[in-house]
């Protein structure tokens, strides 16, 4: 079935191309023109795009996101069906999907399978703690659609904190969706301003509970000491055995997407790369001394892209509260 499904594929995409190309200027347009004029996180698109897909070709079940990705203002759905239909077609023949979406090992992950690479090792960290753990606090929430998901139903106090402007428009969106949101607190926050955390604890969140924070897809968007102060601030406000799971980009990682257009995109809606770690010579250890110095405990962490000879691309790691 893999070859007929190349042998369809091909001549497809080949005839396809120019409605391929016209989905992809779709989503390009929502996501960057019109996520600049409405000040929006167009990264945030990417990741929930990612998640779209990622559910439409089997890869990950994420209904929620399925759903919100259809009710941005800053998106295309049509644009998305258009740009991937003939890879659609080849996986409903090969019964896998073929050349993209892939999901490889973490060692062999590429910048394609970003999304799909990290989210799952989230998503197996976030698991194996949730029956150990009262709240959950979502970091840069953007278009994460994990508190409408199953873990809405697991009784954990939910939390999604983000800018002002991202964060409305999501409300918005997700109440077009019909999502269930009850459980949600929504809090704005700027990391850039350390009184953020004064939001979070003037909310119903409990300092003396142990909780799980995720920070997707965030701390590169942050200048380091951003990233050092929202540590410092989580740690002076959260229980003992609490734990940040976050993802680290690497120095070349940031050079390698922010330059060219995909630079150029990034700065238009404000969001150009700022904090990457230098993971080309011992990544274990620049990754150990960086927990180290922000006086959280490394857990389990996984490295991106550690086949490729300059180093990998990225980490997803527990970075654990201590007593
Ligand atoms: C790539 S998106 C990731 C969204 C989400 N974590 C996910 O995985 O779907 C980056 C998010 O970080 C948020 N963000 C960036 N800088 C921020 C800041 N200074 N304060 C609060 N949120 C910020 C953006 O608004 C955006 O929603």
């Amino acid at each position: 079935m893999i070859l007929l499904a190349w042998l369809t594929y091909v001549p497809l995409q080949i005839l396809w191309l120019p409605l391929s190309i016209l989905g992809g200027l779709l989503v390009a347009y929502k996501q960057v023109w019109v996520s600049r004029k409405l000040g929006l996180s167009q990264t945030a698109v990417e990741v929930v795009n990612g998640r779209w897909t990622a559910d439409l070709f089997g890869l990950r079940r994420d209904l929620a996101s399925r759903r919100l990705a259809g009710k941005l203002p800053n998106n295309s759905v049509l644009g998305l069906y258009l740009a991937l239909l003939p890879l659609l077609i080849a996986k409903i023949i090969a019964g896998r999907p073929i050349l993209y979406p892939l999901l490889p090992e973490d060692e062999t992950a590429g910048i394609a399978s970003i999304v799909f690479s990290r989210t799952r090792r989230f998503d197996g960290l976030i698991a194996d703690r949730a029956t150990d753990v009262a709240q959950f606090v979502v970091l840069g929430a953007g278009l994460d659609a994990r508190c409408y998901g199953p873990l809405a139903n697991q009784g954990l106090a939910l939390f999604e904190l983000d800018q002002a402007v991202v964060q409305r428009a999501k409300r918005a969106a997700v109440k077009r969706a019909k999502l269930g949101c009850d459980r949600v607190q929504y809090i704005e926050v700027d990391f850039a301003r350390p009184q953020w955390i004064a939001s979070l604890t003037a909310s119903s969140y409990d300092p003396a509970l142990k909780t799980i924070f995720i920070w997707e897809g965030v701390t590169l968007y942050l200048s380091e000491a951003d990233v050092r102060a929202t540590l410092a601030a989580i740690k002076a406000n959260t229980a003992a055995g609490s734990v940040v799971l976050l993802d680290l980009y690497a120095a070349r990682f940031l050079a390698l997407a922010g330059r060219g257009a995909a630079g150029r995109t990034l700065e238009a809606t404000g969001e150009p790369l700022r904090f990457g770690l230098d993971f080309s010579g011992d990544a274990e250890r620049v990754l150990a001394d960086f927990a180290a110095s922000t006086g959280l405990d490394l857990g389990r962490h996984y490295f991106m892209g550690s086949a490729h000879a300059d180093g990998p691309f990225m980490v997803v790691a527990e970075f654990v509260i201590g007593d």
